[in-house]
């Protein structure tokens, strides 16, 4: 009888990855920020994997005046740092133009039309256009609508629709308002199918582990529930402050910037249940179910479920750094968020009862992501002399980044008397095991979007879902009945975030642990 045995290159043939289609990328928003640090980084780093068609464009838009030389120039810089060489990039650069013009000018998507045709011929890509907003969130609307009035939506023509595409950034909408009417003006142009919005969350490797941890595993899932959880905690810990973004962040603020996407997409990977199929919709439906089971984010004042913060001067990495307030362009008086700490519940069998605490700050101690599910103690102890204070719950982190890993604690047996006991840990690092660090999360994202697999990008009823749940808490904001706490630079946590816990009789876990 011939043995079957797992083998490596059965699993090799697992990690096949399906190459982007042919296709014309065109980016609005083209000499920002984003697109020189994330996108064209990643773009190269994708032809350099071979994962990008040969039959491949990029145009820029924007309203800088910049011909096609200039900006093959500016792309070469952003990407300088990769130690590719020049020979190498140039053939790329090729692939890329540039066109200028006023967002809301019909002209301009006309010329943009015109050269989209020309380039489509020249590059043979079959006329599949990939259109990334990395426009300030205000121009969102608007472009979508010219794009549609255009025709370049294809929205209701058959033979084309499927390969038109339209790549939102977050944040998308800034209350539950807001967002119901971008996506109403949205999909008068474009179809959901067509439509992907991103959380660059979701694309990080360790974030999509997540559900292969819990799925293709068959030990966790049975205690993946309130029988065997005591509690789970989420972080999301940054060092860096709000850096030159502060139009953009002093009107945001954590609540939106942060938790109504990346923190609340992380919950629901970490406690949704098992979806039928690894298919977009069927995982965007769980996502779904689960953020509806979340009980509303009411502020009050007997039952405090959330705690803001705001950063003051303080020490990050041994230095001293400026508070939100002196942050330049940040006004004096601001009252906006840098941290929001939250007590969630779940209602529903499998959580019932079982706190969720989720924080996420900027300039914090460290820079830490992480996931902690916190089991449930042993309810005894047989070992004399040793008390249940001594043996500490199992803690599995799944650690997000950086350090990428998953580590386990638990009780073991010492080498001395009958009863030395010890809490160890079993540490799987993606570094160690992989030898590679994790891949840019935009390099997934824009493969995935070329790919057409919209599993990864969120669904305009989890965007709603999400806006409604923290929605009470925007509307206490805004009537000044949430008032965010000092903490300084640099800080672990601050006494009020200390509260929200220790009032459950639990503690964070200090972010040095991570
Ligand atoms: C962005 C937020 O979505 O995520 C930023 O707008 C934040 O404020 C950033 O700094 C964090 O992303 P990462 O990938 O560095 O953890």
């Amino acid at each position: 009888m011939p043995e079957i045995q797992p083998s490596i290159s059965r699993q090799e043939l697992l990690c096949g990855e399906t190459p982007g289609r042919p296709c014309g990328m065109v980016v609005f928003g083209a000499s920002g920020d984003l697109t020189r640090r994330k996108l064209l980084a990643s773009l190269f780093e994708l032809q350099k994997r071979q994962l990008l068609a040969e039959e491949f464009y990029f145009v820029g838009c924007g309203r800088t005046e910049l011909s096609d030389d200039e900006f093959r120039k500016i792309a070469a810089e952003s990407i300088s740092d990769k130690g590719i060489p020049p020979e190498k990039t140039s053939a790329f650069l090729d692939k890329f133009y540039f066109v200028s013009g006023s967002y809301d000018d019909p002209a301009f998507y006309e010329t943009i039309g015109d050269r989209l045709a020309r380039l489509d011929c020249l590059h043979a890509t079959g006329g599949c256009h990939i259109f990334y907003l990395a426009v300030p969130p205000g121009l969102y609307g608007a472009i979508a609508e010219q794009l549609g009035k255009a025709k370049l939506s294809c929205r209701g023509m058959p033979e084309c629709e499927e390969r038109a595409r339209l790549v939102i950034e977050k944040p998308f909408g800034r209350d539950l308002k807001s967002a119901i009417a971008l996506n109403d003006q949205i999909q008068q142009y474009f179809e959901e199918r067509q439509i992907y919005r991103i959380d660059h969350y979701l694309g990080k490797e360790t974030v999509q582990n997540i559900l292969m941890f819990r799925f293709a595993n068959a030990i966790f899932e049975p205690i993946w529930n309130r029988n065997y959880v005591d509690h789970v905690q989420i972080t999301i810990a940054e060092s860096l402050g709000v850096e030159h973004r502060a139009g953009y962040y002093d009107k945001s603020g954590a609540l939106r910037d942060m938790f109504q996407n990346h923190m609340l997409g992380m919950l629901s990977l970490v406690a949704m249940e098992p979806p039928a199929s690894f298919d977009a919709d069927a995982i965007r439906d769980e996502k779904v179910k689960l953020l509806k089971s979340v009980r509303p984010l009411e502020v009050k004042p007997y039952d405090r479920r959330i705690v803001t913060g705001q950063y003051a001067a303080g020490d990050v990495d041994g230095g001293p750094v400026c508070g939100y307030r002196e942050e330049e362009n940040i006004p004096a008086e601001s009252m906006t968020e840098t941290y929001a700490a939250a007590r969630v519940f779940v209602d529903n069998w499998r959580w019932k009862g079982i706190p969720f605490y989720l924080r996420t700050g900027k300039r914090l101690a460290k820079r830490v992501t992480d996931i902690a599910i916190v089991f449930k103690t042993v309810p005894h102890s047989m070992f004399a002399g040793i008390g249940l204070d001594d043996m500490p719950a199992n803690v599995l982190v799944l650690k997000i980044q950086p350090n990428e890993g998953i580590n386990l604690s638990f009780q073991a047996k010492r080498p001395g008397s009958k009863t030395c006991m010890s809490t160890l840990t079993l540490n799987f690092n993606y570094a160690d095991v992989f030898g590679t660090d994790a891949p840019e999360a935009y390099e997934r994202l824009l493969l995935d979007c070329m790919v057409g697999d919209q599993t990864l990008f969120t669904r305009q009823d989890d965007v709603q879902v999400a806006w409604a749940l923290i929605q009470p808490v925007l509307d206490n904001f805004a009537a000044g009945t949430l008032i965010p706490f000092e903490y300084p630079a640099g800080a672990e946590s601050f006494p009020q975030a200390d509260a929200l816990i220790e009032g459950d009789g639990r503690k964070w876990r200090p972010l040095s642990q991570s």
